[in-house]
């Protein structure tokens, strides 16, 4: 009897690792996202998490593991615990951004490093590449960026979901994913050509062509939500 009740405990254990959080260690089982993981440790979040799908950059987290030099990095939300993880989740990255009014700036490089000149600091060590969760090229962003190439950034880095820790492994303190996303506004708002049928479609919205139909749907919401849903499914909707 004992036998198996030990057989049975080391088949537990097999399915258990220890993290530690603030240095305090728990046993999780195995196979959990770190984010969940902490919450089976008993933490609540209220800062550091979002979507949960990996798609906002909410919840940057450095970790060691046991013996081993190297600091890691990762999306709480999107990567498995190992045995052994010394977690630390990051609320928010503090890093600088700029602020300034898109419609009066033009879509150079002269621009962007006028408002990030840190950029000019790059000494292409690639750490951010390497610790980019979106496995973007993020060092090459930045040297198109110092080239002055707006069209090529806002392509590259259309996938940054500003976690921003490339900017907290820099040594030249860039705050890269703040760089990229004025990039892309001065992309979008100056270079891309505009959408015309979004322009006519804001028209109408403004004009109150929908006023009407967007009442009934409230009215409906609070009356018969089921129809709604159904509505909703059985929408017709553009071809992927
Ligand atoms: S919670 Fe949104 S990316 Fe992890």
């Amino acid at each position: 009897m004992r036998e198996i009740e030990k057989e049975k405990e080391a088949e537990e254990k097999k399915k258990m690792v220890r993290i530690y959080v603030m240095g305090k260690e728990y046993k999780v089982p195995v196979g959990l996202t770190i984010m969940k993981a902490v919450e089976y440790a008993g933490y609540r979040y209220i800062r550091g998490a979002g979507c949960r799908a990996g798609f906002c950059g909410a919840c940057a987290t450095i970790y060691r593991k046991k013996g081993d030099y190297k600091l890691y990095t990762a999306l709480a939300c999107q990567t498995t615990v190992e045995d052994g993880m010394y977690l630390v989740q990051l609320p928010f990255v503090p890093a600088n951004k700029a602020i300034y009014d898109i419609n009066k700036l033009k879509p150079t490089g002269s621009t962007i490093l006028a408002y990030y000149p840190e950029v000019a600091r790059c000494v292409s060590c690639n750490t951010c590449t390497k610790v980019c969760p979106q496995d973007l090229s993020v060092m090459e962003a930045i040297n198109h960026v110092l080239r002055g190439d707006v069209e090529k950034v806002a392509h590259e880095t259309f996938d940054c979901i500003q976690c921003g820790l490339c900017a907290v492994r820099c040594p030249a303190e860039i705050p890269h994913y703040h760089v990229f996303q004025l990039t892309r506004r001065l992309y979008g708002k100056h270079i891309l050509p505009k959408a015309k049928h979004v322009e006519e479609r804001l028209k109408e919205i403004k004009q109150g062509k929908f006023d009407a139909e967007l009442e009934k749907l409230v009215q409906l919401a609070k009356t018969n939500p089921q129809e709604l849903e159904r509505m909703y499914e059985t929408a017709p909707r553009e071809k992927e």
